[in-house]
C-alpha cells in the first residue's frame, strides 16, 4: 500500500502529463494548420512521450495498489504568436513538469519510499532530455528568426530527422521510451 500523500502526488503527476500531451496536441495542430508539417509531426511524437509517461505512473500507481483518480484535463492554449512562440511555451511546460516531478520525490523522499523514489529516478532523466531538446529546438528556431525561408528549410529538416540534438523523425507509434 502506498502513503496517501504520495497516491495524491502520483495522481497529479499523470494529470500534468496528460495536461502536458494535450498542450503539445495543441501545437501540433497549430504547425499543422499552417502547413509546417515537420514541426506538427515533432509535437506529435512529444505527445505520445507525455502519454507514455502517464501510462506509466499509472501503471506504477496500480502496481502499488493505489487508487488511480483522474480528475479533469485543462484545456490547452490553442493560439500562439508563431513557431517562436510554440517553443517558449514548451520550453516552459518542460520546466513545469521538472519541477512537479521534483515534488513527487521530495514527497516520496520524506516517507522514505525507496520503490517510488527508484521510480523517478527515470522520470528525472528523461526531463534532463526533454527539457534540453526543447531548448535545443528552441535555440535553433530563435536563430531562423523571422526568416520564413529558414523555418520552411528546418520544417523538412525536422521532418528527415537531421536537426542535431533533437530527436527527429516521424512519429513514433511503437511505445519507445
Ligand atoms: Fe513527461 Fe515532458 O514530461
Amino acid at each position: 500500500m502506498i502513503e496517501t500523500k504520495i497516491e495524491k502526488a502520483i495522481n497529479k503527476q499523470i494529470n500534468q502529463e496528460l495536461t502536458a500531451a494535450y498542450s503539445y496536441m495543441a501545437m501540433a495542430a497549430y504547425f499543422a494548420e499552417i502547413s509546417l508539417d515537420g514541426f506538427a509531426t515533432w509535437m506529435l511524437r512529444q505527445r505520445e512521450e507525455e502519454t507514455q509517461h502517464a501510462n506509466r505512473l499509472y501503471q506504477y500507481l496500480l502496481d502499488r495498489d493505489g487508487k488511480v483518480e483522474l480528475p479533469p484535463i485543462a484545456s490547452p492554449k490553442t493560439e500562439f504568436q508563431g513557431v517562436q512562440d510554440v517553443f517558449e511555451i514548451a520550453l516552459k511546460l518542460e520546466e513545469n513538469n521538472t519541477a512537479s516531478i521534483n515534488h513527487v520525490y521530495q514527497v516520496a523522499a520524506q516517507y522514505k519510499d525507496y520503490a517510488t523514489l527508484s521510480a523517478l529516478q527515470w522520470f528525472l532523466d528523461e526531463q534532463v532530455e526533454e527539457e534540453k531538446s526543447m531548448r535545443d529546438m528552441l535555440d535553433i528556431v530563435k536563430f531562423a528568426g523571422t526568416d520564413k525561408g529558414a523555418i520552411l528549410t528546418l520544417n523538412q529538416q525536422i521532418a528527415q530527422g537531421n536537426v542535431p540534438g533533437v530527436q527527429g523523425g516521424g512519429l513514433n507509434t511503437n511505445g519507445g521510451n
